[in-house]
C-alpha cells in the first residue's frame, strides 16, 4: 500500500530555509566542528528527512531576482530569508540546489563548508558541482547587475571628499525624517554603494577617516562612521558586495530612530526623567518602523536600528519577548556604534584614548558584544592604527605609518614634529621595535595619542 502524500505546508518550507541558511551562517563565525554548527547540520537533516516523505529533492532554484523552494512556493512572505539565500546563490554563481532523500551529515557539513562567504564562489570555474549522490549544484549563466557611483579618487583626497559627500547626505536624510517623517532611500543607497567601492580599492583611508574624531556635528559623523566601521568588518568576514552595501546602509541608518525624539528631550542639557529616558529608548522601535515601511530599503536596516542597543547576554532595549539570536548586521552594528560613541568628545565628557576604549569594550565581551566579533573589531582596528597622531617618550610627535602586526603596540611612525613642536620639513620613519645599542630598551615608545585638530595637521598627509 502506498503512503499517503501529505501537503508540504509553508510553515515546512519556511523552516527548512532558515535552518539551511542557519547551516550556512555558523561556519563564518564557528569552525566546523563547533557543536553549534554540527547542530544546525543534524536539526536540518532531521526536518530534510521528514520532507522526503513527502517530496524528493528538496530544490532551491533561483529565478530571475526570485528564489523558488520546490518549484511553485515561493518564499515571498520571508523576505529576509529569501535575500539571504539570494545573497548565497549570487556569491556562488549557483542557479540551482538540489538535495536528495539519502544523504549524509557528512556530505551536508562539506556542501556548507564550501558555501560559507569566506571560501571562493564554488561555481566560478565549473558548471555544476556534486557531493556523493545527495547534493548536486547546477551553475547560474546571469551574471548579477552592480550599481556603482563612481566619482572619487582612491586617495586621501578622494576619501576627504567621499566622507564630506557622505555627512551632507547624513544631514539631508535626517532632515527628510525630522520635518516630513519621510525617509527616500535612493540617495543614501548611492552613498552605499559609494563606500564600498572605496573601500575596496583603499580600505587602510576608509578606516581612518571613520575614526579621525572631533569633527563638529556628532548626529552625522556618528551614522557614517558606523557604517563605514560595519562595512569593514563585513569585508573582514568575507561578505559578498551586496551585503556589504547592505551592511553599510544597516550603519547609516541605524539611529535615524533619533531624528523622531523631540529635541526638547534629545538635547536636553541635564539629568533625564524616566519617562524621557523611555522616549529616548523608544528610537530602536521608531527607526525599525520607518525604516520597515521604506520602500526601496533591505530589511537588514530595521533589523539593525531595532537591535543595535540589544546586548548579546540579551539585556539592553527594547526587551526581548521570544528568544532568539541577533541578526548579524546588528552585532556589527553594536560594536562600530558604541567604538564610535567612545572616541568621539561629547557634552559630557572628553574623546577617549583607544587603550581606554578597547579597555571598556573588553569588558563587554561576551556580555554586550559577541566575544568572536569584538576580537575581530580590535585586531582591525588595533590599539595604534595606521594615521594614529601619537606622542613618543623622547617629546616628538609622529603620525602611525605601518603597523605591526606582531607588535600592536609597536608601528613604525613617521615623525613630523621635534620634540621642541616644530614641524619638520621632511618627516621621516623610525620603527618602535628598535632597541638602543647594546641594550634590551627600546629606543622609543608612544606615550600618548593626539586628537589631530589640537595640532592642526592632517595625519592624511603624511600616509
Ligand atoms: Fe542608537
Amino acid at each position: 500500500m502506498t503512503e499517503p502524500i501529505l501537503p508540504i505546508d509553508e510553515s515546512t518550507i519556511e523552516r527548512l530555509v532558515r535552518e539551511f541558511l542557519a547551516c550556512q551562517r555558523n561556519p563564518v563565525l564557528y569552525p566546523q566542528d563547533h557543536p553549534l554548527c554540527r547542530r544546525a547540520i543534524h536539526k536540518l537533516l532531521l526536518s530534510l528527512e521528514d520532507f522526503w516523505l513527502r517530496e524528493n529533492p528538496f530544490h532551491l532554484i533561483a529565478v530571475g531576482e526570485d528564489i523558488l523552494v520546490n518549484g511553485e512556493i515561493s518564499l515571498v512572505k520571508y523576505e529576509d530569508s529569501l535575500r539571504r539565500l539570494e545573497e548565497i546563490f549570487l556569491y556562488h554563481h549557483i542557479k540551482k540546489i538540489l538535495l536528495f532523500k539519502g544523504l549524509t551529515e557528512k556530505e551536508l557539513t562539506d556542501l556548507f563548508s564550501r558555501l560559507s562567504f569566506g571560501r571562493p564562489p564554488l561555481l566560478e570555474e565549473q558548471d555544476h558541482y556534486a557531493i556523493g549522490e545527495g547534493i548536486y549544484l547546477e551553475k547560474a549563466l546571469l551574471q548579477t547587475e552592480r550599481k556603482t557611483k563612481d566619482d572619487y579618487t582612491p586617495s586621501s583626497k578622494g576619501a576627504i571628499k567621499l566622507y564630506n559627500d557622505a555627512l551632507d547626505v547624513a544631514r539631508r536624510m535626517a532632515k527628510q525624517v525630522r520635518e516630513d517623517k519621510i525617509l527616500y532611500p535612493k540617495e543614501i543607497k548611492e552613498l552605499s554603494w559609494a563606500l564600498v567601492d572605496f573601500f575596496l580599492k583603499r580600505k587602510d583611508i576608509m578606516v581612518l577617516m571613520a575614526q579621525l574624531k572631533d569633527y563638529d556635528d556628532y548626529t552625522y559623523t556618528h551614522s557614517v562612521n558606523v557604517s563605514i566601521l560595519t562595512l569593514a568588518q563585513a569585508q573582514s568576514l568575507n561578505l559578498p558586495q551586496k551585503t556589504l552595501f547592505e551592511f553599510a546602509l544597516a550603519g547609516l541608518t541605524h539611529d535615524i530612530g533619533k531624528e523622531v525624539i523631540p529635541l526638547t528631550i534629545l538635547n536636553k542639557p541635564g539629568k533625564l526623567t524616566d519617562e524621557e529616558f523611555r522616549v529616548i529608548q523608544n528610537h530602536s522601535l521608531e527607526g525599525a518602523r520607518l525604516l520597515k515601511k521604506t520602500s526601496g530599503l533591505p530589511f537588514v536596516c530595521a533589523v539593525a536600528a531595532f537591535e543595535h542597543q540589544m546586548k548579546y547576554d540579551g539585556s539592553g532595549y527594547p526587551q526581548r519577548r521570544i528568544s532568539g539570536e541577533h541578526h548579524l548586521v546588528s552585532w556589527l552594528v553594536t560594536i562600530s556604534d558604541v567604538f564610535d560613541a567612545l572616541r568621539s568628545t561629547r557634552p559630557y565628557r572628553g574623546a577617549l584614548s583607544s587603550e581606554k576604549i578597547f579597555s571598556i569594550m573588553r569588558e563587554g565581551e561576551g556580555t554586550t558584544f559577541h566575544p568572536t566579533l569584538l576580537g575581530r573589531f580590535i585586531q582591525m582596528v588595533g590599539i595604534y592604527h595606521r594615521g594614529t597622531l601619537v606622542a613618543l617618550d623622547d617629546n616628538s610627535i609622529g603620525v602611525v605609518y605601518k603597523v605591526n602586526m606582531l607588535n600592536p603596540q609597536r608601528p613604525v611612525v613617521k615623525i613630523i614634529c621635534r620634540p621642541d613642536g616644530t614641524l619638520l620639513p621632511v618627516p621621516y620613519l623610525v620603527n618602535l621595535c628598535e632597541h638602543l645599542p647594546g641594550s634590551e630598551r627600546y629606543k622609543w615608545t608612544i606615550q600618548g595619542v593626539f586628537n589631530s585638530p589640537y595640532l592642526q595637521v592632517n595625519p592624511l598627509d603624511y600616509l
